[in-house]
């Protein structure tokens, strides 16, 4: 599906990306090579846990299904050079319209995670998303990603979100750019690879994940390195010295279901920058969002990870659009694979793409090198997308002719 760039594509790539590009390309074309390759240097019970989808992974299939379905029929004579792709979101300029959705746990799939990811968006000017559950801190992200900054809440609800506010005021001081509250995990669902591979509601290696930690020594040099995955935003809330299971088990007490309405206005009210809700799939909620002066909807379905039933996120987009895209920001994410899907995406009215599962499976192949390779490919799939279906500009990726057969009319 992915050839080699040619030699003219790679000489206009933008200044920045990786000078191993072409080298990485011829061992990694796609973000499937990733995938392939992240189990050989991941203890298995890690991978799952960053691979898996809810019950038998049909939500991620159907996911991946709908952008593969959705076919583009391209005008020709128009362009002789791909388009440039840097465009602003939220009063920020970023390199491409493609980003890092927020994750709970990177650095269980890979310690250190989070920051990789963060360094990578920072060196190529994309948005990073800290998940409040991540393995970093606010202030250690606003220290390598100061840039492209954004960061994901949950709901702290206890103390009258006495957390959850204290989150926003150490997030203005780390100078965050874009907060989104995530609103698609009300209740708590089961992933079967994960619970199969050992992770249960606490971590508790057991002799079999212990030797599969042993036998991946890379692995285990980047556990050495970074020290043991811990949810350090959330940690001192537990007590400063708390280990990784109390920091679960207070997360679990004080953190859960979804910030009704009201509570996405209070928290609107307190945060003075720009804002997203994210996990929104049926157009009346993207309007009541919008409806509360909130200025972005992250189209969402977490990626397949809540229930496999849930509607792919390219499916719901046009009604989405049709609905708010005049008066907000829209971003989308869950089944990004490429940059082909970055293209469809925009085509039907998204502003910025996200992708998740595949910067594990970046950090899980390359370590280190992995984000940056992978925002990439993404980066050069985008721009070779763009001009192959003539797209002068982001904006013109509208203009094509589409034929999006699992379109969901509401
Ligand atoms: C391991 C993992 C953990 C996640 N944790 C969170 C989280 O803490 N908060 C959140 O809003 N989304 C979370 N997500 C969902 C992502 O933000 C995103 O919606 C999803 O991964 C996008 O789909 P994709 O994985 O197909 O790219 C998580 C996803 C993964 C893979």
């Amino acid at each position: 599906m992915h050839d080699m760039p040619d030699k003219k594509v790679l000489v206009q790539m933008p200044a920045g990306l990786n000078p191993n590009f072409v080298k990485l390309h011829s061992r990694f074309p796609t973000s499937a090579y990733l995938r392939a390759r992240a189990p050989h240097n991941v203890p298995r019970f890690a991978f799952e846990y960053g691979d898996t989808g809810a019950g038998a992974d049909v939500g991620i299939a159907h996911n991946w299904a709908a952008f593969d379905a959705i076919k583009v029929v391209p005008r020709y004579g128009a362009i002789t050079t791909v388009p440039p792709i840097d465009v602003e979101l939220f009063g920020t300029r970023y390199a491409a319209p493609i980003g890092i959705a927020p994750m709970g746990g990177p650095s269980l799939v890979w310690p250190g995670a989070d920051l990789l990811m963060a360094k990578a968006a920072q060196r190529a000017r994309i948005p990073y998303t800290l998940g409040v559950a991540g393995g970093a801190t606010i202030e250690d992200v606003a220290k390598v990603a100061p840039d492209v900054f954004w960061l994901q809440l949950y709901r702290f609800y206890q103390n009258d979100h006495a957390i959850g506010f204290d989150l926003i005021k150490r997030a203005t001081a780390a100078g965050v750019k874009v907060l989104a509250l995530t609103i698609d995990v009300p209740v708590r669902t089961t992933r079967s690879r994960e619970s199969y591979a050992g992770l249960g509601r606490e971590f508790r290696p057991t002799p079999r994940m212990i030797y599969e930690m042993i036998i991946r020594p890379k692995w285990l040099l980047a556990l050495l390195r970074n020290g043991y995955p811990r949810f350090a935003t959330i940690r001192p809330y537990a007590g400063a010295r708390a280990s990784t299971n109390e920091t679960i088990r207070f997360a679990r007490e004080n953190m859960g279901g979804v910030f009704s309405w009201e509570e996405v206005a209070r928290y609107r009210e307190r945060w003075k920058g720009p804002m997203l809700v994210k996990g929104i799939l049926h157009p009346a909620d993207a309007e009541k969002a919008v409806s509360l002066g909130i200025e972005g909807v992250w189209v969402s379905n977490h990626g397949g990870r809540q229930i496999e039933a849930l509607a792919p996120t390219i499916d719901v987009l046009p009604a989405i659009v049709a609905a708010v895209g005049k008066k907000a920001t829209i971003v989308l994410d869950s089944g990004i694979r490429s940059g082909q899907d970055v293209m469809r995406a925009l085509a039907l009215g998204a502003n910025a793409a996200f992708a998740g599962k595949s910067f594990l499976w970046a950090v899980g192949a390359l370590g280190d090198a992995g984000p940056g390779h992978l925002i990439d490919l993404y980066i050069d799939e985008l721009r070779s997308s763009l001009g192959q279906i003539g797209a002068r500009s982001l904006a013109e990726a509208r203009l094509a002719t589409i034929r999006h057969p699992g379109a969901i009319a509401f």
